[in-house]
C-alpha cells in the first residue's frame, strides 16, 4: 500500500511518522511546496526506522506529484494553520486555493485514491476537494470527528480518573464550536457516563471540547498536531487494512439525518472502499436541533466558498 501525505508541516509530518512506525503502509510519500522540507522530514523518519524497528519506506518530494503516482490513500494537510485570535473559517480563502490545486494534482496522478482532508475549515475544505476531484462521496472525506472525540474522551478520563482506553463516545456535526457531543452515546466500558459524573461537570467538559482546538492555539501560538496527525493516520489504517472501524467522519450528506448538500461529521463504517456506510442514529429532538445549528453554520461557510468562485 502506498500513502501520500501532502503538507509536511506539523500535522502532515506527524501523520507520516505514525504511518511509518506503525507500518500502516509499505510506502509513504511526503510532499510539500517548501523546497527540501518534505525530503528532510521523510529522511529523518526513515533514519528512525532502525531505532523504532519498522520497514515503511518514507520519501519526500518538493511539489513533484509524479512521486505520488498510484497512491491508495492521500491525506491533505497543506494550508495555513490558525494563529491566536483566528477562527478556522478565517483560513478559507487561502486554504481553498491550496486544497483545490493539491486535489487536482493528486487526482491526476492517483485517480483511484481515497482522499482524507485535514486542512481547515475542515468541512468546507472537504467540500472543495470533493468538488475538484469529482470522485464519489465515499472516497473524499474529512478528519475532525476522531480528534474532537479524542479530546472529549481525554477530558472525561481525566475527570473520572480512569483509562482513556475505556471511554467510548460519539461526536457529530461540523469541526468548530457547533460540534455536537452526545452524552447519551458516551460510556465508560459500557456504563453510561451520566451514572459516573454529575451534569454540571459533564457540561463543562462538553464546553471545553468544543473550544479544545482554540485552547491549544492559545497555548502554542499555532494549532495542534500530535492528536490530529494520529487521528488522520487512524483513518488511513482503517482503510488500508479494511478494518471497518466506526468513526465520526466528515462526509457529504445526501438525505441522511434529513440533511442534504452539506458536509458534516457523522458516524460511518470505514473500510477498503472508504466510507462503507453512514450510520443513522435515532437522535432526540434536542440533539437534532444541535445538529441543525451545525448544518446551518457549515452551509454558511460553504456559501462563502461558492462566492469565492
Ligand atoms: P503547518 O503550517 O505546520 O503545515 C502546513 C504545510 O502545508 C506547510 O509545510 C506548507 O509549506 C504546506 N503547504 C502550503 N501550501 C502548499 C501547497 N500548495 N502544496 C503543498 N504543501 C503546501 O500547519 P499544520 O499545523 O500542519 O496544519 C495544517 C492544516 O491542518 C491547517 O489548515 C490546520 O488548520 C489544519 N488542522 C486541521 C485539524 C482537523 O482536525 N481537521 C487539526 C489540526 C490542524
Ligand atoms: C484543531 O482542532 C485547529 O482544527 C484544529 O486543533
Amino acid at each position: 500500500m502506498k500513502v501520500t501525505v501532502v503538507g509536511a508541516g506539523n500535522v502532515g509530518a506527524t501523520c507520516a511518522d505514525v504511518l511509518a512506525y506503525r507500518e500502516i503502509a509499505n510506502e509513504v510519500v511526503l510532499l510539500d511546496i517548501k523546497e527540501g522540507v518534505a525530503e528532510g522530514k521523510a529522511l529523518d523518519i526513515w533514519q528512525k526506522a532502525p531505532i523504532n524497528l519498522y520497514d515503511t519506506r518514507t520519501t519526500g518530494s518538493t511539489n513533484d506529484y509524479t512521486k505520488t503516482a498510484d497512491s491508495d490513500v492521500v491525506v491533505i494537510t497543506s494550508g495555513l494553520p490558525r494563529k491566536p485570535g483566528m477562527t478556522r473559517d478565517d483560513l478559507i480563502e487561502t486554504n481553498a486555493g491550496i486544497v483545490k490545486m493539491v486535489t487536482e494534482n493528486v487526482i491526476k496522478h492517483s485517480p483511484e485514491a481515497i482522499i482524507i482532508i485535514v486542512s481547515n475549515p475542515l468541512d468546507v475544505m472537504t467540500y472543495q476537494a470533493h468538488l475538484t476531484s469529482a470522485a464519489p462521496r465515499t472516497k473524499v472525506m474529512g478528519m475532525a470527528g476522531i480528534l474532537d472525540t479524542a479530546r472529549y474522551r481525554a477530558f472525561l478520563a481525566e475527570a473520572l480518573n480512569v483509562s482513556p482506553k475505556d471511554i467510548q463516545a460519539v461526536l457529530m456535526g461540523g469541526h468548530g464550536d457547533t460540534m455536537v457531543p452526545l452524552p447519551r452515546y458516551t460510556t465508560v466500558s459500557g456504563i453510561p457516563v451520566t451514572e459516573l459524573i454529575d451534569a454540571d461537570q459533564l457540561e463543562a467538559i462538553i464546553a471545553r471540547t468544543k473550544t479544545g482546538g482554540g485552547e491549544l492555539v492559545k497555548l502554542m501560538g499555532t494549532s495542534a498536531w500530535y492528536a490530529p496527525g494520529s487521528a488522520a493516520a487512524q483513518m488511513v489504517e482503517a482503510i488500508v487494512r479494511d478494518q471497518r472501524r466506526v468513526f465520526p467522519v466528515c462526509v457529504k450528506l445526501e438525505g441522511e439525518y434529513g440533511i442534504s448538500d452539506c458536509y458534516l461529521g457523522v458516524p460511518v463504517i470505514l473500510g477498503k472502499n472508504g466510507i462503507e456506510k453512514i450510520i443513522e442514529l435515532d437522535l432526540t429532538d434536542s440533539e437534532m436541533e444541535l445538529l441543525k445549528v451545525s448544518e446551518g453554520h457549515v452551509k454558511e461557510v460553504m456559501r462563502v466558498l461558492d462566492n469565492l468562485g
